[in-house]
C-alpha cells in the first residue's frame, strides 16, 4: 500500500469504525435513560416488565397497553408511539404538558420509546 492509498483507507476507515463503536454506545445510554424516566412515569400502569400489570392496572378500563403483545410495535411506527404518549387517550395521562413545562424534553420522549421497544417479543 503507497502513502496516498494509506490515507484514503484511514480516513474511510476510521470515521466508519467510530460509528460502530459509538452508534451502539449511544443508543445503549438512550435506553438507559428512558428506563430510568419509565420506572417514574409509566410502570405503575404498564408493569415493570411493561405487560400492562402495574399496580394501578386493576384500577383502569381500558387496561393499561402491553407492550410484549405479540405484534404491539408492528402497528405503532415511532411518530404514532410518540403521539399516544403526548396525547394519551384515557385513562393514560397525556405527557404533552411534561414537554411544554420542560419536565421532559423530546430526546426524553424519544429514550421512553427507545425503551418501551425493547419489551417487544422477538418476532420468531
Ligand atoms: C395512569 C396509568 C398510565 C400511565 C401512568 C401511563 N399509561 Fe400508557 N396507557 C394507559 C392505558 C390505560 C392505556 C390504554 C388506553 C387506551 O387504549 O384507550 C395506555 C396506552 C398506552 C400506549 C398505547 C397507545 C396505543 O397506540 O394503543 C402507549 C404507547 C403508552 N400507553 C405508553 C405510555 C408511556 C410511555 C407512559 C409513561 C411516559 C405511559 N404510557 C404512562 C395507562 C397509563
Amino acid at each position: 500500500m503507497n502513502n496516498h492509498t494509506k490515507t484514503i483507507f484511514t480516513a474511510l476507515l476510521l470515521p466508519s469504525l467510530m460509528i460502530f463503536f459509538f452508534v451502539p454506545v449511544a443508543a445503549a445510554a438512550n435506553v438507559e435513560r428512558g428506563q430510568k424516566i419509565y420506572r417514574f412515569k409509566c410502570a405503575k400502569c404498564h408493569g415493570s416488565a411493561g405487560k400492562g400489570d402495574g399496580p394501578m392496572a386493576k384500577l383502569l378500563k381500558p387496561p393499561p397497553a402491553n407492550f410484549s403483545a405479540a405484534g404491539f410495535f408492528d402497528s405503532r411506527p415511532d411518530a404514532a408511539l410518540k403521539k399516544s404518549i403526548l396525547k394519551a387517550k384515557a385513562p393514560m395521562p397525556s405527557f404533552q404538558a411534561e414537554l411544554d413545562s420542560g419536565r421532559l424534553k423530546e430526546s426524553d420522549i424519544d429514550a421512553i420509546i427507545d425503551y418501551i421497544k425493547t419489551f417487544a417479543e422477538p418476532s420468531k
